[in-house]
């Protein structure tokens, strides 16, 4: 039986109540992501608890509609013309940063420097100003991160 129906037929109001803040709770932990385990400065394990592909990776940090790398770093990509530069060059990322290292820095760089410019790529808390298309989800998926991270950590020289 649904909770209103359940409620307006035989139980008493306060415990309508309890049970329907109960499952605005689950509601919204449902629409948050899950926690995210930091140490130091990186977040060791895999979001999605596999490897990443680096060639989606690659193409993901190419793309000016997803990744949108490009607007603000330059990196190793000779067929892009136009890249930014707000940002360090991507070169050598993977032998600067450990994985770990790479991953909280794409998950939420805000961890790392609160006036970052760098868009917080997997969190849905405490953004400002959200395309509609992008609210109540991270802008990349876990599976997203983890193809890029893939690909950061083979930039080494
Ligand atoms: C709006 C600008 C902007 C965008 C878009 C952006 N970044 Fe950044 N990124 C920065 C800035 C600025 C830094 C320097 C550190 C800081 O200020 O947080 C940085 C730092 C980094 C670093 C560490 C660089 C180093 O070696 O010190 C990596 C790796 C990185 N970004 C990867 C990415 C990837 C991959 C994307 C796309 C998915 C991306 N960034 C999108 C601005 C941006």
């Amino acid at each position: 039986m649904r909770l209103g129906a359940a409620c307006a037929a035989l139980l008493t109001a306060a415990w309508c109540a309890t049970a329907a803040r109960s499952q605005g709770v689950q509601a919204a932990q449902q629409a948050s992501l899950p926690p995210l385990k930091i140490v130091g400065d990186a977040i060791a394990d895999s979001l999605t608890g596999h490897q990443g592909d680096p060639a989606r990776g690659r193409a993901i940090v190419l793309n000016r509609q997803v990744g949108l790398c490009l607007l603000c770093h330059s990196g190793p990509f000779p067929e892009e013309r136009f890249q930014g530069n707000m940002a360090p060059d991507l070169k050598g990322a993977g032998a600067r940063w450990s994985e770990g290292e790479l991953r909280l820095r794409m998950v939420d760089a805000r961890r790392l420097n609160p006036q970052t410019i760098m868009p917080p790529y997997y969190v849905v808390d405490g953004m400002n100003r959200v395309a509609p298309a992008f609210r109540g989800k991270p802008i990349l998926t876990a599976e997203q991160i983890e193809d890029v991270v893939a690909f950061l950590t083979t930039l080494r020289d």
